[in-house]
């Protein structure tokens, strides 16, 4: 094993103790939000879909890039928590967008109340989230909330181009690109540029951060499109073959169509005519994938689009967060759930 490489798994290890450790904080600071019992169909979904086993992948990056430009993430945690709220408010929306049954092995908040509780509750967690980045140390609080403002428009956004692409039957990767980049991208860059700016960095520094988390975001939506149809049987939490049945645009599906020929693309180009396909047909679809070379291509894309992430903060002044960002950037990269 060359210098290089053992320097990268002792990095990994590193991350992944420093991951376990503000997991715990983080999911200790979220049991503590919306502890209000009443209205229960209010504060019961939002405190039930935080209790569920999302990876806290935004907040985790949001400390670490505060560690990247100050040397210290205990300003940033409010903020890291607001982002993680955030998220997690388009989960419940998404999921009714989506017609999601299970999301981290569980029942869909609409599913487990109702559409109405699951729209009421994701807005409440909106103003949730920016009461506690206004409660953060850092006096830069109107770039905070900017910053998420631009966030939570820019999903917006993405999430109304995936319903549109839904529509549309000439739909290139170009437009896919510029959906996941608003739907994913932002709120993962967001997170950083927020830690930022608790962290209080430079423009300069705002500037890498938000670049290296438009690539991991990129590269983070395409392995959740390849993982929806790929991941092990239930390690996903969501149903197999989601964006199949639903006739999503998904980067495996357009560069399928144009990896196919015949019946194989027949069949790819009928899930686009009728906006999605039978449960009972995902396995024909998932052996096309398989046959046709698309998964190495998708590895490749998120491998390539993960270095140029890499090569963003190079020059962010703290190492040990700087080091732990571009760790992260690898394990997420590697992840199977
Ligand atoms: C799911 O995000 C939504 C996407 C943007 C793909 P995560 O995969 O980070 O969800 P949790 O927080 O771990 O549940
Ligand atoms: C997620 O896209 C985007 C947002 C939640 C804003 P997906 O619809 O692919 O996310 P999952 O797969 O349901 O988590
Ligand atoms: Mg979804
Ligand atoms: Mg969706
Ligand atoms: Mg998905």
């Amino acid at each position: 094993m060359s210098d290089i490489t053992m320097n990268d798994v002792m990095t990994q290890e590193l991350v992944e103790k420093k991951y376990n450790l503000y997991l715990t904080t983080i999911n200790d600071a979220l049991g503590r939000c919306f502890s209000k019992q009443s209205p229960a169909t209010l504060y019961a979904p939002a405190k039930y879909i935080l209790e569920g086993n999302g990876k806290r992948i935004r907040p985790f990056l949001a400390l670490l890039a505060s560690e990247a430009v100050c040397g210290s993430s205990t300003d940033a945690l409010k903020v890291a928590l607001a982002v993680e709220i955030l998220h997690n408010f388009t989960l419940i929306h998404d999921d009714i967008m989506d017609q999601a049954e299970l999301r981290h092995g569980r029942p869909t908040v609409h599913k487990k109340w109702n559409t109405n509780a699951a729209i009421l509750s994701g807005d409440m967690m909106i103003a949730y989230a920016y009461e506690l980045a206004l409660q953060s140390k850092s006096k830069r609080h109107s770039e905070l909330v900017h910053i998420l403002n631009d966030a939570n428009i820019t999903i917006c956004e993405g999430q109304a181009l995936d319903m549109e692409l839904e529509e549309r039957h000439d739909a290139t990767i170009a437009d896919y690109i510029d959906m996941i980049a608003k739907k994913t991208g932002r709120l993962i860059s967001a997170a950083l540029e927020a830690g930022g700016v608790a962290g209080n960095g430079t423009d300069e520094q705002l500037q890498s951060l938000v670049l290296f988390g438009e690539k991991i975001g990129r590269a983070f939506q395409i392995q959740d499109d390849y993982l929806d149809i790929m991941a092990e049987n239930g390690k996903s939490g969501k149903m197999a073959g989601g964006d199949i049945i639903n006739g999503k645009k998904t980067y495996l599906l357009l560069r399928s169509l144009e990896l196919t020929t015949g019946t194989e693309r027949d069949l790819l180009h009928s899930i686009i005519i009728n906006k999605g396909i039978g449960a009972e047909r995902v396995p024909e679809v998932k052996a096309i994938y398989e046959r046709c070379g698309v998964l190495e291509e998708t590895a490749s894309l998120i491998n390539q689009t993960t270095e140029e992430a890499l090569t963003a903060i190079e020059e962010l002044p703290y190492a040990e967060g700087r080091e732990h960002l571009r760790g992260f950037a690898n394990i997420l990269m590697k992840r199977d759930f």
